[in-house]
């Protein structure tokens, strides 16, 4: 079997992050999701992996090289323009050849990884089998209708009265019909391939598609709040660790990962969170659910339930940071100037809650 990651898109709900970086390379738990992506399939004894990249198509090919890192074989595929997820499958047809393969959207986490999943397509006959969760509100999701053999009968796009609750998580297994189904449909108003259009193709014309149920979490890390969860959610599962320096007069409460050459000064940090590589916290309060990368500074300041990126500096705030995504190279800081004022450069689509 082979592994096929979708990179490309616009990521516009993550804007301004998006402007200047791929949003599967924003790092939940310190570690960027599309590495995520790139172990659940590795885990799942998949090696052959293709990763399907568009304007930053650059930026990833930097990040992940060759796959020897993990021990896989990386094929970029790459897109012109995100013209859809049957689109991204529909160009990746010589990658695959005759294969089944395994389809992961690059910006979603899983929990417990795919094995399970790629075990049973594995020894099963189906022509394509879709990874479907229940959601307590589908109406915003892609939705699966069973028929009474419990194989797929039909998909609806954000239906307005669900007629179950059996939402698609981006994961779905294919064996090579699926490329006659992408050749075979149009573009759907809103001028994409949907993968949703190619799978009910496979039902319309007598392939068998089947679900699979999965029970843990899953979340599709498109917008900030998602991010945050899955940030929240890998973080509650990982153990704590230390090694970097922590100095008398600080605490560390809970599960705490500090990473090599991290310091921790006069300052409390409350699990769960991680403290990237040669970042320092400095008379500060880490509380939980937090995630500050490599190389950042945080002084006299409060963070919780907050992602903040690499070489980022946040000092001397008033008030504690909370349910924030902070970018790269971002500085937050008290101004001694007068008169008080706010003093911001944001970029365009920026969010900024005052007090
Ligand atoms: P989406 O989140 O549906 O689309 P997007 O990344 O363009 O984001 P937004 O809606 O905020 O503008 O895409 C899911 C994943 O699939 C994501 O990792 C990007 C990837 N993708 C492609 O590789 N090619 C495509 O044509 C599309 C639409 C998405």
């Amino acid at each position: 079997m082979k592994g096929l990651v979708l990179s490309g898109g616009k990521g516009t709900r993550l804007r301004p992050i998006t402007y200047t970086s791929a949003k599967q390379l924003v790092p939940v738990a310190n570690k960027p999701v599309l590495f995520r992506v790139i172990e659940a399939i590795r885990d799942a004894g998949i090696s052959d992996i293709g990763i399907v990249i568009g304007d930053t198509g650059d930026e990833i090919r930097a990040a992940v090289g060759t796959g020897r890192q993990w021990g896989v074989r990386i094929t970029y595929i790459p897109q012109d323009a995100p013209l859809g997820l049957a689109h991204a499958v529909k160009i990746s047809q010589e990658f695959i050849g005759d294969e089944r393969f395994v389809m992961f959207l690059g910006d979603n986490c899983i929990q417990g990884g795919i094995s399970p999943l790629i075990e049973q397509f594995g020894k099963s006959d189906y022509n394509a089998q879709i990874v479907l969760k229940k959601v307590a509100d589908p109406r915003s999701f892609g939705v699966a209708e069973l028929d009474d053999d419990g194989r797929i009968a039909r998909l609806v796009e954000k239906p307005r009265e669900p007629r179950s609750d059996l939402a698609l998580v981006g994961i779905y297994m294919f064996d090579h019909h699926i490329f006659e189904a992408v050749n075979s449909i149009k573009p759907s108003p809103r001028g994409e391939l949907e993968i949703t259009d190619a799978i009910q193709w496979l039902v319309h014309t007598g392939r068998t598609v089947f679900p699979y149920l999965h029970e843990g979490w899953w979340i599709d890390t498109g917008k900030k709040d998602d991010m945050l969860e899955a940030n929240r959610l890998i973080l509650e599962e990982m153990p704590a660790a230390n090694f970097g320096y922590v100095d008398r007069n600080s605490q560390v409460i809970g599960k705490v990962i500090i990473e090599a050459g991290a310091e921790v000064i006069n300052s409390t940090i409350r699990g769960p969170a991680i403290i990237g590589e040669h970042t320092r916290i400095l008379n500060s309060y880490i509380g939980p659910f937090t995630s500050i990368y490599h190389h950042c500074l945080v002084e006299e300041s409060e963070i919780e339930h907050s992602i903040v990126l690499e070489h980022s500096s946040i000092r001397s705030l008033p008030h504690r940071l909370e349910d924030s995504l902070i970018g790269r190279n971002v500085e937050v800081a008290r101004s001694p100037l007068k008169p008080k004022a706010y003093r911001l450069l944001l970029g365009d689509n920026s969010t900024v809650g005052m007090l």
